[in-house]
């Protein structure tokens, strides 16, 4: 679809912040908004295949200091499918090893007029940090155990999807919560629609102060699967363990993976989520990844979507694709 039949009004509107850091202080009006968003750009790529010239001459910065498969690709497609420039900065060939500061380096990215920076981080709050020192919109794309918004999104869509509103279903987040970001994000994103949330996984990992934010804890996941609408099966986050907090992979496999036998005692209809990447065998067997009821593959088509929705409201997708400098609301840091 050209930009010129693309219709900004069809769009929700409502949107307020120049940045999108995390859920936390996210509304639930602004969540819906950002999910809603979500929905109208994948019906209108098609299921997020065909492009969408509404960001022509916009330029997004994918500044990624971790690994990613999923998150990098998705933030460049969707960039690239809404029209716009991408720049992949990484950071092991840049003048960081000269010296230079991250700020510094963020700024003179800045001043080569991008519109955008998505930034992934080992250290919590540092895209806080960036939105404290640039003028363009930061979007979290993981910052340490933090938050992991757009994966909170793009989860959080997978399952409105196929059983409509959240309000009332029970979502078992299983696994690393301790270090998990996408359990963070999860977790604040499912609590503001409405739904029932069970962190659940050995006790090393899963505190029993999570339940003073309102959420059950169980260290049984066999006693909460027959429960459970949803399950989203997070990774153990080695790599930001000093420590392994259970005794072998294998016996934590046979605690907390979701396996045939635990899914033969789940409601018909539980939807199987993980954020990946996954570990077969570890908090999931082959046979439930690749079953009917894994969602684990359209939710990185939804990501697409997500990502499309965010970029277009963070990088003023409006005033690009009609008036609407005017309409738009001042942008404000979350
Ligand atoms: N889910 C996720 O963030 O995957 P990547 O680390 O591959 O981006």
């Amino acid at each position: 679809m050209p930009a010129s039949q693309f219709d900004p009004d069809a769009f929700p509107d409502g949107w307020g912040h120049r940045h999108l850091l995390d859920l936390e202080r996210l509304s639930t009006a602004e969540i819906r908004l950002l999910l809603d968003t979500a929905a109208r750009f994948k019906e209108a790529t098609d299921g997020c295949r065909r492009k969408l010239s509404v960001l022509t001459g916009r330029t997004i910065v994918n500044l990624f200091f971790e690994n990613s498969t999923r998150t990098r690709t998705s933030f460049s497609l969707a960039a690239r499918r809404l029209g716009a420039d991408v720049v992949d900065f990484t950071a092991s060939s840049s003048s960081l090893s000269k010296g230079e500061s991250f700020i510094d380096t963020a700024r003179n990215l800045e001043a080569m007029g991008v519109d955008a920076v998505v930034v992934r981080h080992a250290t919590p709050g540092t895209p806080h940090l960036l939105a404290q020192h640039l003028s363009v919109g930061v979007i979290n794309a993981g910052d340490g155990p933090h938050e992991h918004p757009t994966q909170g999104l793009l989860d959080i869509f997978s399952i409105r999807e196929h059983r409509g509103d959240l309000a009332g279903a029970t979502v078992g987040l299983v696994g690393d919560i301790a270090h998990s970001r996408t359990a963070r994000s999860n977790l604040w994103g499912l609590l503001k629609l409405g739904a029932k949330v069970i962190l659940c996984g050995p006790p090393t990992l899963v505190s029993l102060r999570w339940k003073e934010l309102g959420v059950e804890v169980s260290h049984d996941l066999d006693a909460i699967v027959p429960r459970c609408d949803v399950l989203n099966l997070l990774r153990i986050q080695f790599e930001r363990q000093n420590t392994r907090p259970f005794p072998s992979v294998r016996e934590y496999a046979h605690l907390y993976a979701m396996t045939r036998e635990r899914l033969k005692r789940a409601k018909k209809d539980l939807l199987i989520l993980a954020p990946g990447p996954i570990n077969r065998g570890v908090e999931v067997t082959a046979e439930v990844a690749d079953c009917p009821q894994s969602l684990i593959l359209d939710q990185v088509t939804n990501g697409l979507a997500v990502r499309m929705g965010v970029l277009w409201l963070t990088c003023g997708g409006r005033s690009v694709a009609g008036d609407a400098a005017a309409r738009r609301p001042p942008a404000r840091a979350v």
